[in-house]
């Protein structure tokens, strides 16, 4: 007990959340170097990968080497409502715009206190001069007043601000914008949003005069797939970068340098350090989470644990309440059966699939109700389980889902049997693969 009270649980299971120790990573962030190095801006970011992956945190990261690099950072969580209307998502740069500009007079910023004074003289100055204002009522006015439509709106006070960062010597302008899966165009209302920010960059990348600007979009992999759809064809203008999980030898270190410092505490021999970078896979949620359960369970032991002991079954019970259960709790029947098939499916060397796959696994099966496996399967991508890829399949969007489908549909029946009067015959559709070595773990060092 005194011993929990003395150490900190360092890991970090979270959404965003910075990990104590920053694994890989280390080709995007100098991709994203050289990309804010372009003399003339042709390349902007996309950043995608599954849930959990640590694209926020990577994120973060680059909004950090993008301000030591004297740049101004304009950015935010898109949410499905602030990017519904090309005139919602105007007003959204707007107000991180006119926050990025009060952030940045009002911090410290700046290599020295003079850098930052002499930075905020000179806006000051311009202020003065031209009577600009960079509030966002000031920026809001400005956008009614401009003529057009609301791109030739925003792209007006881009314009204004550019040119005033390019007079105080700001090296550029990102526009980052997270969970940019929810951003997409509507043709059906005649709504472009995502059409709107892509023309207003692009325009404002072909402008002499302004400072640089730069758009970094970060989400789903099905933000790929709205970026594609768009009016605007300009997917060339982006460089993708897609986070795969780490490697194993990045996924060890990961787990064992933030708890260097207690070893003298906590006894962790190399065989469970081992399992638990196996458990972990790479995939970055999973080593905070697995990380954080192993020094509990070390304190709770004594600081001694052998390898056979963990996960402890609460820590299985926890993984799947953290990662999994806001999601299925919404599903009805029907949408569990399909994940079941899903999940149990033979051929798990391949991480997606289609309708017809599911279609031909499931023509066995005599006592079928009629499924329109499209339609469902476009059902689980509205409720978040699944996303389309860009050859038309589908693929979970959480990883080790199968496994987390199987264990809660196992505990499903155990609970429906533990009522019958007589026991029923063992559940035989929903059976665990035990072999799931797949070609895609062995790329990345992985054999389990
Ligand atoms: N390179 C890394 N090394 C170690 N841990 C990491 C790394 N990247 C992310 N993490 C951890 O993984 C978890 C998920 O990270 P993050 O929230 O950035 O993922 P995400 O891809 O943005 O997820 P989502 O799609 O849900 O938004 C966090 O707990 C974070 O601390
Ligand atoms: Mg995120």
């Amino acid at each position: 007990m005194q011993k929990h009270s003395l150490i900190e649980n360092p890991y970090r299971p979270g959404a965003g959340h910075a990990p104590p120790y920053l694994a890989g990573r280390r080709s995007e962030q100098d991709q994203f170097l050289r990309l804010l190095h372009q003399p003339i801006i042709t390349q902007n970011i996309l950043l995608t990968g599954l849930r959990g992956f640590g694209k926020t945190v990577l994120l973060d990261q680059m909004k950090a080497t993008a301000e030591a690099n004297n740049w101004l950072w304009v950015g935010n969580d898109l949410s499905e409502s602030s990017a519904l209307t090309e005139e919602r998502l105007a007003l959204r740069i707007l107000t991180d715009l006119a926050q990025a500009i009060a952030t940045r007079m009002e911090a410290n910023w700046g290599p020295t206190q003079v850098a930052h004074d002499r930075l905020q003289q000179r806006i000051e100055q311009i202020t003065r001069d031209d009577g600009s204002a960079f509030t966002f009522d000031a920026l809001k006015a400005h956008y009614e007043q401009a003529a057009g439509l609301p791109s030739d709106r925003l792209r007006s006070v881009l314009m204004h601000v550019t040119r005033l960062a390019h007079k105080v010597r700001i090296s550029g302008l990102i526009l980052g914008y997270d969970e940019a899966q929810c951003l997409c165009d509507h043709a059906e209302r005649n709504e472009y949003p995502m059409s709107m920010l892509i023309e207003t960059v692009s325009a404002l990348q072909k402008k002499d005069g302004l400072t640089p600007c730069l758009l970094v979009l970060c989400g789903l992999p099905q933000v790929f797939d709205a970026l594609i759809e768009t009016r605007t064809y300009t997917e060339r203008m982006f460089q993708v970068m897609t986070l795969d999980r780490l490697s194993k030898d990045e996924t060890r270190a990961a787990l064992t340098t933030p708890i260097q410092k207690f070893s003298a505490r906590l006894h962790t021999p190399p065989e469970l350090i081992e399992k638990v970078v196996n458990l972990s896979g790479g995939y970055p949620y999973l080593i905070q989470f697995f990380g954080r359960e192993l020094v509990e369970q070390l304190l709770e032991s004594g600081g001694t644990l052998s390898a056979d002991k963990f996960p402890s079954a609460g820590a299985v019970e926890r993984l799947d309440a953290g990662l999994f259960s806001a999601r299925w709790n919404r599903t009805t029947d029907k949408q569990r059966e399909l994940l079941g098939l899903i999940a149990s499916r033979p051929l798990q060397s391949s991480n997606d699939f289609s309708a017809r796959e599911l279609e031909q696994l499931r023509g066995n099966d005599a006592d079928a109700t009629a499924l329109n496996f499209n339609q469902m399967l476009l059902g689980l991508c509205e409720r978040g389980l699944l996303y389309r890829t860009r050859h038309g399949r589908y693929a979970f969007t959480v990883p080790m889902s199968e496994a987390m489908i199987l264990r809660r549909l196992r505990r499903e029946e155990d609970i429906s049997a533990s009522w019958e009067v007589r026991a029923p015959s063992p559940p035989q559709h929903h059976h665990v693969p035990t072999n799931k070595t797949s070609t895609a773990r062995q790329k990345r060092g992985w054999f389990r």
